[in-house]
């Protein structure tokens, strides 16, 4: 076991650390800047039945659900079309209307998950077109579904998703920019712009590693805590959520993922001094309106922790602790602000004495509903 770990002490910091490779690997032959080609095979023979779908709903559990949040704003800012992202366990017992002619993506790592297996049939029998993005290649989802695309993250063995989740969104993305160009609701620069952006993103995100240091760091500082919040808008909201998540399953830390804005409603509340609230808030066109609600964390002496673009003056001198990742476009943010989460609950967990591989009541897959 510890050659397949490869010199790291569990699988999860490996996969973790896997990524600029497994984000270029759902890349490779698929993105290319230079000649403006970007191509999914499994998208070719349905793109036309995508072009007319009157909306697309996303389905998925867990992280992959997360992953479905990402796209929908990706899909619905380009594509122009709309999305919904349901629980699959919701939707199949939903009676959920679903038109001839309605694309469902199913998103999933393991392609075995029971209740995405189940809303697929259910959808399959109302006539929906069914694309799946799946992990394991032969696995039952991509058997069930009319179409789909492989991640290509290659395997993953630790049970909280990391390179499964950032390979989802690459895929995702591809997605959402091939319909966009092929309904022509997205400019010829932005399109340009994301491609480069996207070749990009393997190297940001060893970037952003090589700073483990650091936020192992911050880790032993609040690895004691009993709750957390975690706060992002727009395309960092989804990455808010997971964040919480990965902290949850491994570190058994309560933690809520919120967007910023309905931190008003409800959240604001549970702010004290022993609060530990992480911002993602990076450069985009949110980022002022984050700056006033860390501004409210502060006033109620919230310890703030924020995931921010480099060189943020602002910012630094209102956190108590920044971590800086690099810039990228607003829409692929996701692929480098989820990072630094992913080690911040992998380090708390292993300094809790916690077993990040094989947290306690979670499955890798469930194959039950
Ligand atoms: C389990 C795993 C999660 C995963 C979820 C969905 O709960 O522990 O990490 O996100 O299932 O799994 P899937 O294989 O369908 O992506």
């Amino acid at each position: 076991e510890s050659i397949e770990k490869g010199g790291y002490e569990h699988f999860m910091l490996k996969e973790i650390f896997e990524q600029p490779r497994s984000v270029h690997d759902s890349m490779r032959g698929r993105v290319n800047s230079a000649t403006g080609q970007l191509l999914l095979g499994g998208l070719r023979e349905y793109l036309t039945k995508m072009i007319h779908a009157r909306r697309i709903i996303i389905i998925g559990c867990g992280t992959s659900w997360h992953a479905g949040l990402v796209a929908e704003y990706i899909f619905e800012e380009f594509a122009r079309v709309p999305v919904e992202v349901e629980y699959a366990s919701e939707f199949r017992y939903r009676n959920p209307v679903i038109n001839e002619g309605d694309v469902v993506i199913a998103i999933s790592q393991s392609g075995e998950t029971a209740d995405t297996l189940a809303a697929i049939e259910l959808a399959k029998s109302k006539g929906a077109i069914i694309f799946g993005v799946c992990n394991v290649v032969g696995s039952s989802i991509p058997r069930a579904t009319h179409a789909g695309a492989y991640t290509h993250a290659g395997p993953e063995i630790g049970v909280a998703s990391t390179k499964a989740f950032s390979a989802q969104v690459v895929v995702l993305t591809m997605m959402g920019i091939i319909l966009a160009k092929a309904k022509g609701t997205i400019s010829e620069t932005d399109y340009r712009k994301l491609l480069v952006e996207l070749e990009t993103i393997p190297e940001k995100i060893e970037k952003i590693l090589s700073n483990h240091k650091q936020i192992e760091y911050i880790s032993d500082l609040f690895k004691d805590a009993r709750n957390f919040l975690f706060l992002g808008r727009g395309y960092n909201f989804p990455v808010a959520l997971e964040g919480a998540l990965k902290l949850k399953e491994i570190s058994y830390i309560h933690a809520e993922g919120y967007p910023a804005a309905e931190m008003k409603h409800g959240p604001i509340a549970l702010i004290d001094e022993e609060m530990p609230v992480v911002f993602i808030a990076t450069k985009d066109s949110s980022y002022e309106k984050i700056v006033s609600n860390i501004q409210e964390v502060r006033a109620r002496k919230g310890r703030v922790i924020a995931v921010v673009t480099e060189n943020d003056k602002l910012i630094s001198q209102m956190a108590e602790f920044i971590i800086e990742i690099p810039h990228t476009h607003e829409a692929l943010m996701p692929l480098l602000s989820v990072i630094p989460l992913q080690l911040l609950s992998y380090y708390i967990a292993v300094m809790r004495g916690c077993n990040v591989d094989q947290p306690r009541n979670l499955a890798k897959s469930v194959t039950v509903e």
